[in-house]
């Protein structure tokens, strides 16, 4: 007893779309409690920028440039984390999100989806996470431990709708979560664990043009949102913090094929 079992320091924890919305609140508050940080994302100048921020608060981050649909240079990230830090404790695939040409307008409808759209949302979303856990767990697996961190939704559930390309995606993405829970626990041992975490609805880059009005007032999805979540509001994204520090710390050693809910009771309310 008198163990942290939060204890996060020294860990090493690669975040992918590590600078977007929620993966930079994730950055900032998992390097306050002592981790070292890898911001994963496709623009150099906005990783640097958090990177910077980061150390500059006197904790310890680096970027790395990437697309995450990109293995070979996966590959090439993978070689100079191991390089700088000799291991990856935690991945958290946070790179994704919906694509407002894969979204049917209200005045069209399935018939006019756009293929192409519609793909490469699935793309990003699934191959944008199956991509990086490949690539990254071997190293885990090299290391004999690993803890890998995926970005569900609410859709992974139930289709909202709209944006169907995103929740057959996000559906994909919690029935890997599972998949990998077991495959990596059952072939190397229980010092691996995969989970998720669902998060309700937060204004972010991907989802802002579905929720807000141009002068800044909520469409008619987002008062639908709303009035469907019984707490009555979007969620904060530091709301998710304590739910990725738990799921990153030994206090959810035992946890593995979960997928945790952060969504103010949206998925549990009816009428
Ligand atoms: N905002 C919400 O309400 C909400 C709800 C449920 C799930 N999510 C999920 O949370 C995750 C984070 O999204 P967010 O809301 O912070 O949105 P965001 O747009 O702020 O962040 C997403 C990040 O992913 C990056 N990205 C996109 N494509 C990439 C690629 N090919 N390679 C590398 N990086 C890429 C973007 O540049 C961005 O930095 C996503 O998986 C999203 O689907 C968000």
């Amino acid at each position: 007893m008198g163990k942290n079992i939060f204890e996060i320091e020294g860990k090493v924890i690669l975040i992918t779309g590590g600078y977007g919305i929620l993966g930079s609140q994730m950055a900032e508050y998992l390097a306050s409690q002592g981790a070292q940080i890898v911001i994963l994302g496709r623009s150099e100048e906005k990783g640097e920028a958090l990177a910077g921020k980061i150390k500059s608060s006197g904790n310890e981050a680096v970027s790395l440039v990437c697309d995450v649909m990109d293995q070979g240079c996966l590959e090439k990230n993978k070689k100079d984390i191991l390089q700088k830090y000799g291991r990856i404790d935690v991945l958290i695939n946070a790179a994704g999100g919906n694509m407002p040409g894969a979204t049917i307008p209200p005045d069209k409808t399935i018939f006019d989806i756009d293929v192409a759209a519609f793909r490469d949302v699935v793309d990003l979303n699934l191959f944008g996470t199956v991509l990086p856990t490949l690539v990254f767990a071997k190293a885990m697996v090299d290391n004999g431990k690993g803890n890998i961190i995926n970005i569900a939704s609410e859709s992974s559930f139930r289709p909202l709708t709209r944006v169907m390309g995103y929740g057959v995606a996000k559906a994909a993405v919690a029935n890997f979560t599972k998949y990998m829970a077991g495959e990596l626990a059952i072939k190397f041992g229980d010092n691996f664990r995969v989970n998720a975490i669902a998060p309700g609805f937060f204004i972010t880059e991907q989802n802002r043009s579905l929720m807000l009005n141009p002068d800044g007032t909520y469409t008619d999805r987002a008062k639908s949102v709303i009035a469907h979540t019984p707490f009555r509001r979007f969620g904060e994204a530091d709301e998710l913090l304590g739910s990725v520090h738990y799921l990153v710390s030994d206090a959810s050693a035992f946890v593995n094929g979960s997928i945790l809910v952060v969504d103010g009771g949206f998925d549990s309310f009816t009428i």
